[in-house]
């Protein structure tokens, strides 16, 4: 397995740096993958110090067009600081959008410790295998997860906030059951981001009308029942 320092010649030092604190801290060992890749982030299986499989999810530091940030971040009321102090608070972001779903019920990976721009939460999978994204795999119960995914959605909503991109890109099929992935473009719900709400409301009723789910909620009505009360 390789050790962190293996990766000195393929992290900036900033995040070699994090990943050393995180491994000498015991909340990550040897990373094994990369198990996933985006545009903005790799991201690794490992293990903890409990013996836990860990998933850690790294934010580039050397992305050159991460032309969204500034965006969201204004969005988010946090305006200052350079390039790196940006990935870093892109990451908190995720983390504290990660952690507020997961505690209300969410399924959704158990976040376990933040570093600078690296997440690490619970790995979803069996052995050293990821589970699939629900693009991938499609082996699952369209009703059910329909009603499930429309409880998170209007569940978050209450609570004030929208995953932001959910789409069967960000969603794993664990076992049959839908685990959403990937808070990093999550917002509080205001007059200004409820378009994000719908958008996502929107990408999910387009998924499940294409999978012949007969019982679609409209937009408005899910709108409705989340902004009353
Ligand atoms: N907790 C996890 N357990 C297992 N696999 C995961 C976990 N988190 C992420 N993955 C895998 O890593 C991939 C990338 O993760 P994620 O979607 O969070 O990042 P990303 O796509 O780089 O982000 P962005 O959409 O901002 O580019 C996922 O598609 C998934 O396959
Ligand atoms: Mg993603």
């Amino acid at each position: 397995m390789p050790k962190v320092k293996t990766f000195q010649h393929v992290f900036d030092k900033d995040t070699v740096y994090n990943l050393n604190k995180l491994e000498s801290d015991g909340y990550i060992g040897s990373l094994i993958g990369p198990v996933g890749s985006g545009k903005e982030s790799y991201v690794f299986l490992s293990t903890d110090y409990k013996g836990r499989k860990v998933a850690v999810k790294i934010h580039r530091h050397n992305i050159q067009s991460f032309n969204k940030i500034p965006v969201y971040l204004r969005l988010r009321g946090s305006k200052t600081g350079g390039f790196l102090k940006k990935i870093d608070d892109w990451s908190r972001f995720e983390y504290n959008f990660l952690e507020k779903a997961f505690n209300i019920g969410v399924n959704a990976p158990e976040p376990y410790r933040l570093f600078g721009n690296i997440i690490v939460m619970q790995f979803i999978g069996e052995d050293l295998v990821p589970a699939r994204l629900a693009i991938k795999d499609t082996d699952f119960d369209v009703d059910s997860w329909y009603t499930k995914l429309v409880g998170f959605i209007v569940k978050m909503g209450k609570r004030g906030f929208i995953h932001g991109d959910l789409s069967p890109y960000n969603i794993l099929n664990f076992n049959g059951e839908p685990y959403l992935i990937d808070f990093s473009q999550s917002l509080k719900l205001t007059s200004l981001t409820k378009e994000f709400l719908i958008r996502d409301i929107h990408n999910i009723n387009n998924w499940f009308s294409r999978l012949g789910e007969k019982n679609i909620i409209s937009e408005e009505k899910m709108v409705k029942s989340i902004l009353v009360e």
